[in-house]
């Protein structure tokens, strides 16, 4: 079983996939790290982000066991990653490791941007996670805090706003919610009741809430 959580930037969707794949003893990919981390590799190269060719190489060349960085959830990272993102072969090249990711049993979770619309279109449940751009950025605030990590509240809250810009704007598998996604919209929702809601949608969808 295949479950794909899409959203904007710091939607929550990689906590509730977490969560949920957790619950359901699934495998859980970030697929947003992989994009962070061709960034960050393109960059240790020495290359410009928008070097299609280094990017390309840098893709096709990523060991997905890399993803354990620290560096890799800062806010930098998440911008440098949208600017690879842009590019049709750098998305190409990270399609296959994903797709097989996805089908290993009992099943797995994805989240992203594009998992319901190019990834795993098939997906069992598909779930579109969002919450405004200020909750958003109120939250990730938060959590760059707890990490010591020093931004301000306002780079956060312009970061998401460039971001989902980017990403929905972008030619290739942009950021778009699949016609038969599940809307979550997280805004008044603590994480708890996030997830309640999650399996609450994968229930009527499937018919049970796993294990
Ligand atoms: O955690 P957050 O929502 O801030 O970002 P992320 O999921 O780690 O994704 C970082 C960036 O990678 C996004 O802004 C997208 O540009 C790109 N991305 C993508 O294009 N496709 C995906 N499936 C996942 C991420």
């Amino acid at each position: 079983m295949i479950i794909a959580i899409d959203g904007p930037a710091a939607s929550g969707k990689g906590t509730l996939a977490k969560r949920l794949a957790e619950h359901l003893g699934f495998h859980c990919l970030d697929t947003g790290l992989l994009y962070r981390a061709v960034a960050r590799d393109v960059a240790r190269r020495g290359f410009r982000l928008d070097d299609l060719w280094a990017a390309v190489a840098t893709a096709r060349s990523l060991d997905p066991a890399e993803l354990e960085d620290a560096d890799l959830r800062g806010t930098a990272a998440g911008d440098a990653a949208s600017i690879v993102a842009r590019i049709a072969e750098v998305r190409a090249a990270l399609l296959a490791y994903q797709r097989d990711f996805s089908r290993q049993e009992p099943g797995s979770v994805l989240d992203g941007r594009d998992i319901g619309t190019v990834v795993c279109p098939d997906a069992d449940v598909k779930i579109f996670v969002t919450a405004s751009p200020e909750v958003r950025a109120k939250r990730r605030f938060a959590e760059f805090e707890a990490r010591g990590m020093g931004v301000a509240y306002e780079t956060v809250l312009a970061d998401i706003i460039a971001r989902d810009a980017r990403d929905a704007g972008r030619p290739n598998a942009p950021m778009a919610v699949a016609p038969d996604a599940l809307l979550l919209d997280t805004t008044n929702l603590s994480i708890e009741a996030a997830f309640d809601a999650a399996v609450g949608l994968i229930k009527r969808k499937i018919g049970h809430p796993g294990r």
